[in-house]
């Protein structure tokens, strides 16, 4: 399969909060954010992988700043890596008042997605991300230590088979 830039399938989402959207605080529910980020990061993933994907993990969530009633949120998605069935988005999502004024970075995650047939619903091999800048060479290089994490804490990997965790702590 054809490897595929990081740009080919960027996606961008923008959201305005609404008094729905918002905790008693007035502040975005954490919740909310999370379902729009897991939407747009599998637009972004699905891009990618040309067919319909199913979100397998979130990790490393963190909810830096409040995003208050009023402000419009960006939420930028980019592949890092694809695996065989599963490929990795960086989402970052950024808040600003109206005036476009204010603009921080308020939350940032990984997700992974699994690519399925639509008829079988089984995983199907996806093509591979081609990295081009120094910022997405060194997010592919980390996504092969970041899975292992997930893999380990999924029960799905034994801690001693993580050779790219081993390489990072100078483990033999
Ligand atoms: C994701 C899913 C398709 C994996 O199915 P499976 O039978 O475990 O398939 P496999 O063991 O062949 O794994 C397929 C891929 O999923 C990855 N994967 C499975 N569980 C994972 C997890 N918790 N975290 C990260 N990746 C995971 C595997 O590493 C593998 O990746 P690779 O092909 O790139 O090596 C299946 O668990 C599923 O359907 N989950 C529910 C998805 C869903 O409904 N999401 C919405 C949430 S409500």
């Amino acid at each position: 399969m054809e490897a595929k830039k990081v740009a080919d399938s960027r996606t961008i989402m923008t959201e305005m909060i609404m008094p729905n959207d918002t905790n008693p605080l007035g502040n975005l529910m954490g919740g909310n954010l999370m379902r729009w980020m897991d939407i747009a990061a599998g637009i972004c993933a699905g891009k990618h992988c040309e067919r319909h994907v199913v979100t397998a993990s979130v990790d490393h969530v963190s909810f830096q700043k409040p995003i208050h009633l009023g402000d419009v949120i960006t939420i930028e998605t980019v592949v890092t890596r694809a695996f065989n069935s599963s490929v990795e988005v960086y989402v970052e999502v950024f808040s600003a008042d109206i005036k476009g004024k204010n603009n921080r970075l308020c939350n940032s995650a990984y997700f992974t997605f699994v690519a399925v047939d639509e008829a079988s619903k089984r995983p199907v091999k996806i093509p591979p991300v081609l990295p081009l800048s120094a910022d997405e060479q060194q997010q592919f290089e980390s996504a092969l230590r970041r899975r292992e994490v997930r893999l380990i804490l999924s029960k799905r990997m034994k801690p001693e088979e993580a050779k790219h965790l081993k390489e990072l702590f100078g483990a033999s």
